[in-house]
């Protein structure tokens, strides 16, 4: 089983709108996958047209050891994809964690996984937190949604040193750059270039597309609602080179 997350410490770059269309694609393919949403916004369940899980088992009962993480899946409208649903008790998540001692209690949440998934797709809210680190150090590899701007280029910059200051590996950081606008200057520079200073970037890049805007509208994967269109072509292309990277 594979663990990969999609992570920026910026928000609104695209993480979820990745982390559900890859999940589909994955699935479609035909690997077992769960999607966990960990972003108490629920944008993700909302995007498979779920609902974020109002009566299921909370976290802290995760946390402590009294529900094993299987009662928190759900199915979803896609075979072979399931779904862990943001729950509002993740809200505290962090501060739990930062509680607990280990510093290990997601991998060690996800370990049982391995039996029924040949991977977990994590879609992490932005942040440097302990759940982040957490993240960082559980995923086997993380890729970045980056928006072709120098602000996001410094974000990038944060996250891997972070993730070096936490010795973890910067190796499992993969950037690509998304919401790309070919009509402005830097979105094309930067993909011309090899986007300044991403080191280990996928080629792969997801362009600003309304079919990807209205997936909020949609509920679907955009490969479901409109596969012909190029932000799905975009996603599948992704989806290649994650599978390739993350050894699938
Ligand atoms: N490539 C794209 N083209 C156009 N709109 C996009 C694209 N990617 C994402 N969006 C839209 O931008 C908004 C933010 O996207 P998304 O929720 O995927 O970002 P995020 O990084 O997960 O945000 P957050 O940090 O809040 O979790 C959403 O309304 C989404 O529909
Ligand atoms: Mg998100």
């Amino acid at each position: 089983m594979r663990i990969v997350a999609f992570h920026n410490i910026k928000g609104g770059v695209g993480k979820t709108a990745a982390a559900v269309n890859i999940a589909y694609l994955a699935s479609e393919s035909g690997i077992p996958t769960l999607l966990w949403d960990l972003d108490p916004q629920g944008a993700a369940s909302w995007y498979l047209g779920e609902t974020p899980d109002v009566s299921g088992e909370k976290a802290s009962r995760l946390l402590k050891g009294k529900t094993p993480i299987g009662k928190l899946i759900h199915a979803t409208a896609y075979p072979k994809l399931d779904l862990i649903p943001a729950h509002s008790s993740f809200r505290n998540l962090d501060v739990k964690l930062a509680e607990s001692d280990s510093g290990k209690a997601l991998k060690s949440w996800l370990s049982p996984l391995s039996e029924d998934y040949g991977l977990v797709i994590l879609d992490c809210p932005p942040s440097l937190s302990h759940l982040a680190e957490q993240i960082l150090d559980a995923a086997d590899k993380v890729f970045v949604p980056t928006i072709p701007t120098w602000l996001s280029i410094n974000s990038w910059q944060q996250l891997h040193d972070f993730v070096k200051e936490k010795k973890l590996k910067p190796g499992k950081l993969h950037p690509f750059l998304s919401m790309v606008d070919r009509r402005k200057n830097l979105h094309r520079t930067m993909l011309e270039n090899g986007g300044e200073g991403l080191k280990n970037r996928l080629r792969g890049y997801i362009p600003y597309a309304s079919d990807i805007e209205r997936m909020g509208e949609t509920r679907q994967p955009v490969s479901v609602v409109s596969p012909r269109s190029a932000a799905a072509h975009a996603y599948r292309l992704l989806w290649k080179e994650v599978k390739l990277a993350s050894r699938l």
